[in-house]
């Protein structure tokens, strides 16, 4: 266990859920994620020399030599999260960091679309700033975390999941402008609904590379556009009523998502209105309507994410269900009335296991602050 007195500090770096706006933070558009309860732990502990020691609980342990080249190791080696975000605070602190031992445990289910990965960058580059008084704003250690991702981990993904990690605020949503970083902290007053992750377990291997292909897609999208209109920056500010215009110009596909981009852009700002005004009913048929979306025009659900999406659509007392994160397996996130909770879940998770022989993981979550230390010795 991550204990006391051993270390010099201990950091909690939570995961995060994702209500509207997927796919559409690397696009310049709006999302509304917050911090959740689930979380990582990680004890920090300074030491002389050069070489740090790492060790994770439920991923064993490497080390690496501070005075040496990073660069990150093949085959996708949970080490090069950690490495990135070493390389990251070495360029803009070169020399400030010295030795030190870090110790991981983790309750956040890897792989399931609640961002475990930022919750790692997001505690180490924390930590490191902490521990060395790096005096690191919290802009630069999110974009060291997100840039580790890009040129270590090889996903090149938005900004989303480690400005949440790092931002959230206990019961607060956070509607986030992804081009200018301004955001907007709103009340999670959802009573009497809970919010739910329905885990399905599975992790299609098309996520990484699809990920990235998809934003080529954008792009491309964008590329187009803006031999028209280049006025228009970002893909997410381009209205509908425009991009039905280049119907004929963009590939069948990229014209599919650029169109899933602008209709998801408008659905999270209406939603956040929804929100803000307590019209939670509303607020779910978006959350439906954004799956729908992602499954037919973005294409990346999976048959497992649309079967639980499905399912829930049989029940009011769900009044919205999506799949969440970069798809392709992972979780649903549901908002479900308190008193049906436990009928559904258990209800769901039968009908899954005889469809797919498959278990589920339920995962009932809180809203909660961002990245914090629990304790300095
Ligand atoms: C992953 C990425 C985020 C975001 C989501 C999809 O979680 O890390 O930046 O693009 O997928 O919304």
């Amino acid at each position: 266990m991550v204990v006391g007195k051993t270390f010099d500090l201990i950091v909690r770096s939570p995961g995060r859920i994702n209500l509207i706006g997927e796919h559409i933070d690397y696009n310049g558009g709006h999302v509304l994620p917050a911090a959740i309860k689930q979380n990582i732990i990680i004890g920090f502990k300074k030491r002389k020399g050069t070489i740090c020691y790492i060790s994770s609980k439920a991923k064993g342990s490497f080390k690496f030599n501070l005075d040496k080249p990073l660069k990150p190791k093949s085959n996708n080696d949970w080490s090069n999260y950690i490495l990135g975000v070493i390389h990251g605070i070495l360029k803009l602190r070169p020399k400030q960091l010295n030795a030190f031992d870090c110790k991981i445990e983790s309750n956040l289910p890897i792989g399931s679309g609640i961002s475990s990965s930022a919750a790692l960058e997001c505690g180490i580059v924390f930590g490191l700033n902490k521990l060395f008084a790096l005096n690191l704003s919290n802009i630069e250690q999110i974009k060291i975390a997100q840039k580790a991702e890009h040129d270590f981990v090889g996903t090149k993904c938005g900004i989303m999941d480690q400005f949440a990690v790092m931002m959230g605020e206990e019961k607060k949503f956070i509607l986030l402008n992804c081009e200018t970083l301004e955001y907007k902290l709103i009340d999670a007053e959802i009573n009497p609904f809970k919010i739910i992750l329905i885990n399905t377990n599975v992790e299609h291997n098309l996520a990484a590379s699809q990920y990235n292909f998809r934003r080529k897609e954008c792009e491309e999208a964008m590329r187009v556009i803006r031999l028209k209109h280049p006025d228009f920056y970002n893909l997410a500010e381009v209205p509908i009523e425009v991009i039905k215009t280049f119907e004929n110009e963009l590939d069948g596909l990229v014209f599919k998502r650029a169109t899933y981009v602008a209709e998801e852009e408008k659905r999270t700002k209406d939603a956040s209105k929804f929100m803000q005004n307590g019209e939670l009913i509303k607020f779910g048929e978006l959350m439906y309507a954004s799956h729908e979306g992602l499954s037919t025009k973005y294409d990346v659900s999976c048959p497992e994410l649309d079967f639980l999406v499905n399912y829930s659509k049989k029940y009011d007392s769900v009044i919205g269900a999506r799949m969440m994160g970069g798809g392709f397996g992972g979780c649903t996130i549901n908002l479900i009335h308190e008193d049906f909770v436990n009928y559904f879940t258990n209800s769901i998770t039968k009908a899954y296991k005889n469809h797919f022989d498959l278990e589920l993981s339920i995962l009932k979550t809180e809203i909660s602050k961002g990245v914090s230390l629990i304790k300095s010795f």
